[in-house]
């Protein structure tokens, strides 16, 4: 199984109760799996193990107070709220459920819980009766019925002398059902091509036209894809990112190789998605030898580029096929256009500059369809890629599905 906390932010949240120690081991175990860890505290959870151990372990600063000036400039609690790929609150304890049970926010952690749109999982811990209380129990079920995921507790000897519900799990157990979460089956069975990074276009043996594509989004879109169960063929252009586990990586450097790649594969495969910065233009002929800088002006004759993204929509038997529009202004006028003129299933449009949707950690995207649009507010790209793909797969589905009745 591929290891699905590998690059994920976890929010740990650390409420008050003797499991808190365990939850020393599992930021090691988190971290170990490649997951970014930051803890959070509540005051009473400081009672039960310190905030330096927990420094120590996660590598980060400890967050425990609402208003800290000292955390504040470092990552603000709204800043922290978003940074987060899930919450995961383990020890939960009887109090902090009933606490974010009825929305309040007076502590850091029942803040930060309010103040994210992440899905959060607790990892509830107190003493048996306290669970099995009458108002512990409304407490979960109107948590579960807001989609709060649970995760235990287990039955057994507790720390104070009795026996029964209300054991945290152990961390490894915490691990393994967090990378769970992780991982959909909803595009199992389905092969993707997906493109990926610039493409070079040589204008003598040293020299090139490109752009500024780190390939982040579309890295982070194949690896959403695979984590969703899809059988992945990323097409990428020249990148320094690392070629991503479970996905088969076809390396090309220019437009004709990223096509020519693209429509060896297209032919069995289900949904397309080119996220590539396909350059539009080559030179007409290369220089076979390097240019002299003798005359004070150059004159670079090109030519248009084969586009991808419209010749794989042309097909006699499209895959569903999702286009990238990125653009400097009138984005989704333009996108619009695209997902039209291009005959596409949909399009996720960004709008683009010196800092903005090229080479960046976030990204945010106007997603539409014919059916419909949503915006997907800025996040890291790996977070956008997973909402990106849930909503391909939903659209997949649905077009499959009316097509076959
Ligand atoms: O790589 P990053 O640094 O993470 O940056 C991400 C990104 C900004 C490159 C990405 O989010 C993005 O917008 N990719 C598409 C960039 C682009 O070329 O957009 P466009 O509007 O020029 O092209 C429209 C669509 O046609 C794109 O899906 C593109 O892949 C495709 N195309 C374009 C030209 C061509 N010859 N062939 C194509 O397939």
């Amino acid at each position: 199984m591929m290891n699905t906390l590998q690059g994920k932010r976890i929010l740990l949240g650390i409420s008050g109760g003797i499991a808190a120690y365990k939850s020393a081991d599992l930021t090691r175990r988190l971290r170990e799996h490649g997951a970014s860890v930051r803890v959070v505290m509540t005051r009473s959870a400081c009672e039960f193990i310190t905030p330096l151990t927990m420094q120590a372990l996660s590598g980060q600063p400890v967050h425990v107070e609402l208003l800290d000036y000292k955390t504040e400039g470092a990552m603000g609690h709204i800043d922290l709220a978003r940074w987060a790929d899930v919450i995961l609150v383990a020890p939960a304890s009887a109090n902090f459920m009933a606490r974010l049970a009825h929305g309040q926010a007076d502590d850091l952690l029942s803040t930060l819980c309010l103040a994210s749109s992440v899905s959060i999982t607790l990892a509830p811990a107190m003493n048996q009766q306290m669970w099995q209380n009458p108002a512990t129990q409304a407490n979960v079920t109107l948590l579960r019925d807001r989609g709060v995921t649970l995760l235990g507790p287990a039955t057994g000897g507790q720390a104070c002398g009795e026996t029964g519900p209300g054991r945290m799990l152990e961390p490894l157990e915490l691990v393994d059902a967090l990378a769970r979460g992780f991982i959909s089956d909803r595009l199992s069975g389905l092969k993707l091509v997906i493109t990926a990074g610039p493409t070079r276009e040589a204008i003598d043996p040293v020299r090139y036209i490109s752009n500024r594509s780190s390939g982040r989004m579309g890295y982070a879109v194949a690896r959403a894809a695979a984590e969703a169960g899809g059988n992945v063929v990323l097409v990428s252009g020249p990148t320094q990112l690392h070629q991503p586990e479970r996905i088969r990586c076809q390396p090309v450097t220019t437009a004709a190789e990223m096509h020519d790649a693209v429509m060896r594969e297209i032919e069995d495969a289900e949904i397309f998605i080119a996220a590539a910065a396909v350059a539009d233009y080559r030179c007409s002929q290369a220089a076979i030898q390097k240019i002299k800088k003798d005359n004070d002006e150059l004159t670079l004759l090109l030519e248009k580029n084969p586009d991808i993204l419209a010749a794989v929509a042309a097909r006699k038997l499209p895959p569903f096929t999702v286009g990238f529009a990125a653009e400097t202004e009138n984005l989704l006028n333009y996108a619009q256009q695209k997902l039209f003129n291009k005959k596409l299933d949909m399009i996720a449009a960004n709008q683009v500059g010196m800092n903005q949707g090229f080479d960046t950690e976030d990204n945010e995207l106007q997603v539409i369809w014919s059916g419909g649009s949503i915006k997907l507010e800025r996040a890291p790209k790996d977070r956008l890629a997973r909402q990106l793909i849930r909503l391909i797969a939903d659209r997949y589905h649905e077009k499959n599905t009316t097509q076959t009745h």
